[in-house]
């Protein structure tokens, strides 16, 4: 894999530097449930400012804001507070998200250079958004001088590891809203790992239409509810039983015992989003079991990717037992296709 200069080789002492994060954490009753992202960008603001940097300004995108009303919901305001708490220095700021900008998306070098504006050089360290050609993770990095963070560096040191030759059994564990992003890509990993196990939203899919080329395992029984609430009715279904006007929002206990016994059973294990609706405490325990089982498996190479995975595993205080936890969910899964990111690509080589 080819590797991009690190921002320890950048001479930063007096300088004005732009820092692309992925601070795209989980939001809840506007406050940051899980910090896990901002913490991981914390080495390298501190490299920054130990190293003499005058100031340091952050930018990330913050979900997928698309009306107006998103704005008030999606702005950075609680990331930047927390950012504070766990790093005070007034040299820092956030910069408001870049996906309020439409030039953001649109990979558009007239919104690189507004952010480039002021600055002397780019440091990238989100590896989460590496996957996206946007203007704050591609074009600015054609604006300034560019050079790659201490998180993304490392991720791409550990998830290496799942490029080359793996211990077998391989088991890939799938979920997660995003199911669109996802299959593409599972589509060309899948063969690479000797068990697929889906749930959530995307085994849903799968069932409506699947265009896999080779097995995976599907959820054999759910836990219903009756509407999408976190306190509607539930109750346990085999797949084929649960009601016309029911949803399945979690796996359900046989298919937690199933999926457990292969993950036990793995060398190798990669799990990207969670099997449910697991922000919900009477939807979480598919989620919980998967969690479990990956951290009981000490004989495993384990890596755990995405925002809400992450969360889930920190909730249950195991994220010390994987073996890397990821800060990257669609990004890990992209660069275990063997793709090239396109923030990565970005940035001149080592
Ligand atoms: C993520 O959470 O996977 C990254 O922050 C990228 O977010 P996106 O899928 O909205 O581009
Ligand atoms: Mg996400």
């Amino acid at each position: 894999m080819r590797l991009p200069r690190s921002v320890r080789g950048a001479e930063v002492a007096g300088k004005t530097v732009l820092v692309r994060a992925d601070l795209n954490v989980p939001l809840e009753d506007g406050r940051v449930a899980d910090d896990t992202r901002i913490r991981a960008a914390l080495p390298t603001l501190k490299l920054l400012l130990d190293q003499g940097a005058t100031g340091v300004r952050v930018c990330s995108h913050l979900g997928r804001p698309k009306t107006e009303d998103d704005r008030a919901k999606y702005a950075m305001a609680p990331v930047a507070a927390r950012l504070r708490e766990l790093l005070p220095d007034a040299r820092v700021q956030v910069l408001e998200n870049t996906r309020f900008d439409p030039g953001e998306t649109s990979n558009d070098e007239r919104f690189a250079r507004e952010l480039a504006a002021g600055c002397d050089l780019y440091v990238d360290d989100a590896f989460g958004s590496a996957h996206r050609a946007h203007a704050s993770t591609e074009a600015v990095a054609h604006v300034l001088p560019a050079y790659a963070g201490l998180l993304l560096l490392a991720e791409l040191e550990h998830l290496g590891r799942l490029l080359g030759e793996v211990e077998r059994p391989f088991v890939l564990v799938s979920g997660g809203a995003k199911v669109e992003d996802k299959l593409g890509v599972l589509s060309n990993l899948g063969g690479r790992a000797d068990a697929v196990l889906i749930g959530g939203k995307m085994a849903e899919q799968l069932r409506v239409e699947n265009p896999l080329k080779f097995e995976v395992e599907l959820p054999v029984d759910v836990v219903g509810a009756a509407e999408f609430a976190p306190d509607a009715d539930t109750g346990i279904f085999a797949y084929e039983l649960l009601p016309d006007d029911w949803l399945g929002v979690d796996i359900g206990p046989e298919t937690r015992t199933r999926f457990a016994q292969r993950i036990n059973e793995a060398r190798t294990i990669f799990w990207n989003g969670p099997m449910g609706v697991f922000e919900w405490t009477a939807f979480a325990d598919g989620t919980k079991a998967v969690a479990e089982a990956v951290a009981a498996n000490q004989d495993a190479f384990s890596v755990v990717g995405g925002a809400d995975s992450v969360r889930a595993l920190n909730e249950l205080g195991l994220a010390d037992q994987v073996s890397w936890v990821s800060t990257g969910g669609g990004a890990s899964l992209e660069l275990l296709e063997s793709k090239e990111l396109p923030g990565v690509a970005a940035i001149p080589s080592a």
